[in-house]
């Protein structure tokens, strides 16, 4: 039976351990015999990666409408290159950060208007909407205490404290009915506890996804990660 193509979308603040989720659940997937097309923002086609470097490598100081519009930009060439044509194959695609990071990052934490966010953002995707995001939570004080155990911290992970509880609570504001009922881009958005090892936060997005759409993610998937 031919399939329906699948964007599923993870995100979350840094040192939440999303990356770390979506190479295992690229894996467990993959596992059960169905093709994952594995893409990341920003970044992801020839141009993307040179936005990419200048966004996070770069020492220069950027206006968050010039951070805003390069995200979308990057953010377009990954729709019409790769995100749109996976999905016309019926594959499922799993992408680590989309529109939502966009909103929380460059909204709330850095105060741009979301009516500007969201009219570039349409323009950048074409109206592209995810079939469901998985938000993985941690408390802000666990979350920079894991960033701090990683390498060098790239721009935006220089960012202070105040910045990163912005993130964070722009996450959880995410989260709640009202404002998933007042963006309607961005899909539903389904919280996940990023607490405990990473095979249990795996476990979790699995359940997640299983729950939702039970015949393309059970019975095998919940046993592989
Ligand atoms: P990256 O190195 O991909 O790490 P991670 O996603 O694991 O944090 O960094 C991407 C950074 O870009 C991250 O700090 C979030 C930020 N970002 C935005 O500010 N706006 C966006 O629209 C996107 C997609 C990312």
């Amino acid at each position: 039976m031919a399939r329906t193509g699948l964007l599923v979308v993870l995100e979350g603040g840094e040192g939440v351990g999303k990356t770390t989720q979506w190479t295992r659940l690229t894996h467990a997937l993959e596992a059960t015999g169905q093709e994952v097309v594995a893409l990341r923002e920003p970044g992801g086609t020839g141009p993307g990666d040179a936005i990419r470097a200048l966004l996070l490598d770069s020492e220069e100081a950027l206006r968050p409408a010039t951070e805003a519009l390069l995200f979308a930009a990057s953010r377009a060439e990954l729709v019409e290159r790769a995100i749109r044509p996976a999905l016309g194959r019926g594959v499922l695609v799993l992408l680590d950060r989309y529109l939502l990071s966009t909103y929380v990052y460059q909204g709330m934490a850095r105060g741009l208007e979301a009516s500007g966010l969201r009219a570039i953002n349409q323009f950048a995707t074409g109206g592209l909407v995810p079939d469901c995001t998985l938000l993985l939570q941690l408390p802000v004080q666990e979350a920079l205490h894991r960033m701090q155990e990683r390498g060098a911290p790239d721009r935006l992970e220089r960012e202070g404290l105040a910045f990163h509880e912005r993130v964070t609570r722009g996450f959880d504001v995410a989260a709640g009915a009202e404002w998933q009922q007042a963006h309607p881009e961005c899909g539903a958005i389904l919280a996940v506890s990023a607490l405990g090892s990473a095979s249990d936060v795996s476990a979790r997005c699995l359940a997640v996804l299983a729950d939702r759409w039970p015949e393309r993610f059970t019975p095998p998937v919940g046993q592989t990660p």
